[in-house]
């Protein structure tokens, strides 16, 4: 099941040329009720209305059952949590391939994206299970956020509720064998371009850092689609998730940096500073991180 380190590398450089910053249409199968008392087969399914018009569907799979349970390690202390101990981004070379191994992945800034990779192995520290609803009752891996970032998931859920707009969770941390499974999934239902514009490669994924959610609503059948950015939720989540520490991680308009189609509902835990600074700027994280380099 586990690919090699090297034909890893080979497929994420040929995944890398073949699909950056396109915005495309997909489809993938919708497979089960996400109202289910049990978990879901597969996620990120996203029915978007895309530029071409389309209306077009991408889903980043998850191939594997979600009553597989991955042990967690929290065994590395969470000494990046706090904001002013973060906003250094910095990386060291891996290889040749251009691709950057992580050098602080624990920090809440990271930039973990298709040329920064996180290390081999990597598991984050401090995994909770947010108290916030989950259109599903089973406490499974991808339930699972960073304690900073799952507090920060409940304080936004419950300022969301008192405006009267109602979220879920759907996918938050992934760990490295997992993602390997959704995006095998991907490939195999939308071939190598696509997926890889949806769907991270494996260790390339925001998720694995444990500070991203996929979140949605009900007005979206608990999907994770592009419409979601449209209904009254995905507003209320654009214009305030940065109060509460979380960025939009792949926005519309910025594919081409991002390396990933417009994601409205996968937001990420940067803190309030970085979080605030991005929106007012109207950055990705990307933009950031370059712009931190450079200060
Ligand atoms: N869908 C995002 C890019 C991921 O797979 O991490
Ligand atoms: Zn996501």
């Amino acid at each position: 099941m586990k690919t090699g380190l090297k034909a890893a590398s080979l497929v994420l450089m040929i995944s890398m040329l073949t699909a950056c910053g396109t915005d495309r249409d997909s489809n993938a199968p919708k497979l089960t009720n996400p109202k289910s008392s049990t978990s879901r087969t597969h996620e990120e399914t996203s029915t978007a209305t895309n530029a071409n018009g389309t209306n077009g569907s991408t889903k980043a799979s998850d191939s594997t059952s979600y009553s597989e349970k991955t042990p967690i390690k929290s065994d590395s202390p969470d000494s990046k949590t706090a904001e002013s101990s973060s906003s250094k981004i910095s990386s060291k070379s891996d290889s040749a391939s251009g691709i950057q191994v992580v050098k602080d992945p624990t920090s809440i800034t990271v930039l973990v994206n298709k040329t920064h990779k996180l290390p081999d192995g990597y598991v984050p520290p401090h995994l909770v299970y947010p108290k916030v609803a989950f259109p599903y009752s089973d406490l499974i891996e991808k339930r699972m956020m960073r304690d900073v970032a799952a507090k920060a998931l409940e304080s936004m859920f419950a300022a969301a509720k008192n405006d009267g707009i109602v979220l879920y969770g759907e996918s938050g941390y992934r760990s490295y064998i997992r993602q390997e499974s959704v995006y095998a999934y991907n490939v195999k239902t939308k071939g190598k371009a696509q997926a890889s514009i949806v769907s991270a490669y494996p260790g390339t994924s925001e998720h694995q850092t444990g500070l991203a959610m996929d979140i949605t609503a009900a007005d979206v059948q608990d999907d994770l689609v592009q419409a979601f950015g449209s209904e009254p939720e995905g507003k209320w989540v654009a214009k305030h998730a940065h109060e509460y520490g979380f960025i939009i991680r792949y926005p519309k308009g910025k594919e081409s940096i991002t390396g990933y189609e417009y994601e409205p509902w996968h937001i990420r835990y940067v803190g309030v500073k970085a979080a605030t600074y991005i929106y007012e700027h109207h950055l990705t994280l990307e933009e950031y991180a370059t712009q931190k380099e450079n200060s």
